[in-house]
Order: C-alpha cells, then structure tokens, then sequence
C-alpha cells in the first residue's frame, strides 16, 4: 500500500497510522494487489473549495472521497479487469484508488463530542472515505449497516494489537538487510515504535576499531530521540540465527524512556519471542530521576 499525504494543515498523527488502517482496509477487502491513494489533510476552507470545484457543494464536510473506479461493493476491485488496467501507475507499481480529504479541525471537534481520542477519529475518517473508494455508499440505511461492519472490522484490526506487533517484527526484518556487520557477520535490524504511531527503524553499525560498533536497537532510539520523539510502545529486534536478545547497554538505553517496554524479538524462520523491559532489565540504573521501575 503507498499513500501519499498532503499535509495542508499541521496534525501530530503520522503518515504511519494512516497506512495501517488502509492495509486493515486493503485486507477487510480481501485485496492482494498493490494500492495506492492520496490523502489530504486541511481545514474547513480548504475541504470546502474541494467540494464547491467537484461537487457544486457549497459547504465544509468531515470527508470526502473521490475514487478512482467507479467500484460498487458488488463489482469489487478486481485488477483484471480493464477498467483496472486504467488506474495502474506504471511509475510507483500499484493501482490508484483516489483521493481522500479530511478537514482536521472538524475531525477535532467530532473527537471531542464522540469522547475519543484524535487518533480514533481521523482513523474513523479515512477508513469511512477509503470504503467509498471501494464503492460502499450509505444512502438507505441496509447499506449503511453493510458499510458499518466493514468499517469496524477494519478500525478493530487497524487497532489491534498483534496486527501492530507483527507489522513491527517486519520492520525490523527489512531494517535487517542494511546491516552494516562485516566483523560479526550478524545482522541486527530493529523497529522502535512510539506512542504517536511512528516507526524509527535501526540497523547495527560495526567499524573497524570494534568499540565503536553501535547496536541496531541504539541506533533506532537516537533516531527517534534526535528527531523529538522519545514515548516508546515497543521495540522488535530481528537478527538470523540466533533469537536477539538486547544486550546489556542497549537495555540500559532504552530503560532511560521506556521501563515498561514491549520487546519482541525474532530470528530464523520466523520464530518469534516477546517480552516486556522490566522483565529483562529489572532494577536499571535511573540516575537522579525518580525510580520509575516499581
Ligand atoms: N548487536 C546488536 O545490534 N544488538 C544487540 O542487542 C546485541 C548485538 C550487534 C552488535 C554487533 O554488530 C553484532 O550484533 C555482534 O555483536
């Protein structure tokens, strides 16, 4: 799945949290193709202008979608078809599903009268503008019951949290690959994830004086931490033979931000293991802050 995001407005959820939900869509949909779509996020005026251009609607809405197929959830995405052919973009090597527009600041105002969090919300949004693009409509109430299901379906596996957890385990697969371990040869990759959604993946890094090598697991928190982000959820760690275990500095680290952290790690054919922080590392050194670790 790609999804390209216009961020005409500021918002504090990442382009990662939106991508989850489209694959939780993508996988309500029973949709094995590559996919892509375009979201768009700004306020009332600008979710307005859209709908007075396209729509000759002269008013701000929540949401709105524009697909790319005319689909109805009778006639399903079907990439063989050759009204299919005519939404595959040779260039990125996927099907172009449409436009979604969000208005952020009604998005805020629905989050509060639904007593839910932002995250929700905007999740709630774009799973409702990308099941238009699937053809879903909600114009008498049966269809709306259909629609309803699916939407839920896909918020609940969007949220869930062995759905996070394994798309965090393949995270760190892929940062595997850009190891950087020609003394060792083993190859570490990492993927941190933080409370917001967003993913920091890390590789180790060897050097030739072997002090100097830096663990794939540092090498994820400095990202996140250099770049402002330090509320950590989870950590997976991937090597490939044995299971990867963080090593002792690496536990120190991350107990730093994190005393509670969910920490997964994975090896050989898939094996997986998962644990939590203080599990692995009770006691850590929390210097002149309070004890954390109770
Ligand atoms: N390594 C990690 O990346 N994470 C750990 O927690 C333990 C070890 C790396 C460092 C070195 O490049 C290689 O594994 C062998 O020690």
């Amino acid at each position: 799945m790609i999804l390209e995001v216009d961020r005409q407005v500021n918002l504090d959820i990442p382009d990662d949290a939106f991508l989850r939900a489209a694959k939780a869509c993508k996988r309500v949909m029973n949709i094995q193709s590559p996919c892509s779509l375009s979201l768009t996020l700004t306020d009332d005026e600008g979710i307005r202008r859209i709908n007075q251009m396209w729509r000759n609607l002269d008013n701000a809405t929540d949401v709105l979608s524009f697909p790319g197929l005319p689909l109805t959830p009778e006639s399903l995405f079907d990439e063989q078809t050759p009204e299919a052919q005519k939404i595959w973009d040779s260039e990125i090597g996927a099907f172009f599903l449409g436009d979604i527009i969000i208005s952020v600041p009604r998005a805020i105002i629905q989050a509060h009268q639904y007593q839910h969090a932002l995250l929700r919300e905007m999740t709630y949004l774009f799973v409702h503008g990308l099941f238009h693009l699937f053809g879903y409509d909600h114009i008498n109430k049966e269809d709306q019951t259909i629609m309803r299901k699916q939407e839920e379906q896909a918020l609940q596996m969007a949220f869930e949290k062995d759905a996070i957890e394994e798309e965090l385990l393949e995270a760190a697969r892929s940062a595997r690959d850009f190891a950087y371990s020609p003394y060792s040869n083993y190859k570490v990759g990492a993927a941190l994830l933080c409370e917001d959604g967003t993913v920091y993946t890390g590789c180790n890094v060897e050097n030739a004086a072997f002090g100097l090598t830096n663990c794939a697991e540092r090498t994820a928190v400095f990202k996140a931490v250099s770049e402002g982000n330090k509320a950590f959820k989870a950590i997976a760690i991937a090597a490939d033979q044995t299971a990867p275990w963080p090593c002792g500095a690496c536990r120190q680290v991350l107990v730093e931000f994190a005393p509670k952290l969910r920490v997964l790690v994975t090896w050989g054919d898939h094996q997986v293991e998962k644990t939590t922080l203080d599990e692995l590392l009770p006691h850590g050194f929390s210097g002149f802050k309070e004890d954390q670790h109770d």
